[in-house]
């Protein structure tokens, strides 16, 4: 038997590069995994829409009896300096990066509290912990949900319930290949200079990251609580 059999899992920003992978570790090691995205997923949603926030947790505890994981790994990337940003960069990055992880865990919460177990693992961001430059709005979103993550990881232990945040550096998906083709970089060129870049030799897929999260969710975890887990190859934030 997988160590995550019976237990429920949601997932947002499932149908990206790190939420696809999160989504087929939870699976392999049992879970049953709800995903949600803005299309393509169980539950479709915006994660800037406040009321699908707040009730997400409640609809797959009512549709599935239970919600032991969640997983807030949808994230958006704003570039450039403090004064190339609008408002809507702002709104945006602060309304998915930050607001939709508070909602969906103050959701969360209560349900999992009345199980007496649960965890909560948040994608959050190396740039969260290590500010690097030129992304100020993304790094302090970041920095938000790490800075979140330490609160619950210490106000919610005594309920059962731990919560805990992956740091990626650089990952490859979407988000860092669309950043490259924005700024007329070859991706793949740009992507073997990067991987030269970290000790590790390569920059991470995103099983690398999934494999952390199903650690940090399961019960090999059971003393983590407030952890910001970085996952790096070894390469600092520069
Ligand atoms: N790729 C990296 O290098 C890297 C590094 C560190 C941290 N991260 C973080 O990892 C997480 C996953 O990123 P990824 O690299 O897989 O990116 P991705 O772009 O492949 O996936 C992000 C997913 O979030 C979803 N999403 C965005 N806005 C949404 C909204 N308003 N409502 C519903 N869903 C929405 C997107 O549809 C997408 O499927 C993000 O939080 C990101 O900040 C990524």
């Amino acid at each position: 038997m997988s160590d995550l059999s019976g237990q429920v899992a949601l997932v947002t920003g499932a149908m990206g590069g790190i939420g696809q992978a999160i989504t087929a570790a939870l699976r392999t090691k049992g879970a049953t995994v709800v995903t949600t995205d803005r299309s393509g997923s169980d539950m479709d949603g915006d994660l800037t829409d406040a009321a699908f926030c707040d009730g997400l947790p409640a609809r797959v505890a009512q549709a599935h009896g239970r919600l032991d994981i969640l997983c807030n790994n949808a994230g958006i990337i704003t570039r450039g300096k403090i004064t190339e940003a609008s408002d809507d960069d702002l709104a945006r990055s602060l309304a998915v990066n930050v607001e939709a992880p508070f909602r969906l865990c103050r959701a969360a919460i209560p349900i999992m509290a009345a199980q007496g177990k649960g965890a909560i693992v948040n994608t959050a961001s190396c740039w969260g912990v290590h500010p690097g430059p030129n992304h100020p709005i993304y790094i302090m979103t970041k920095a938000a949900v790490a800075s979140l993550t330490q609160c619950l990881g210490r106000d919610h232990a005594h309920q059962g319930i731990r919560v805990n945040a992956v740091c990626p550096n650089e990952v490859d998906t979407p988000m860092l290949r669309t950043g490259f083709a924005t700024r007329g970089l070859d991706p793949a060129t740009a992507i073997a200079d990067l991987d030269a870049s970290v000790p590790l030799g390569r920059i991470a897929q995103p099983q690398d990251i999934a494999d952390v999260v199903a650690f940090l969710v399961s019960d090999a975890a059971r003393y983590m609580c407030g952890a910001l887990v970085e996952v790096n190859g070894g390469k600092p934030v520069t």
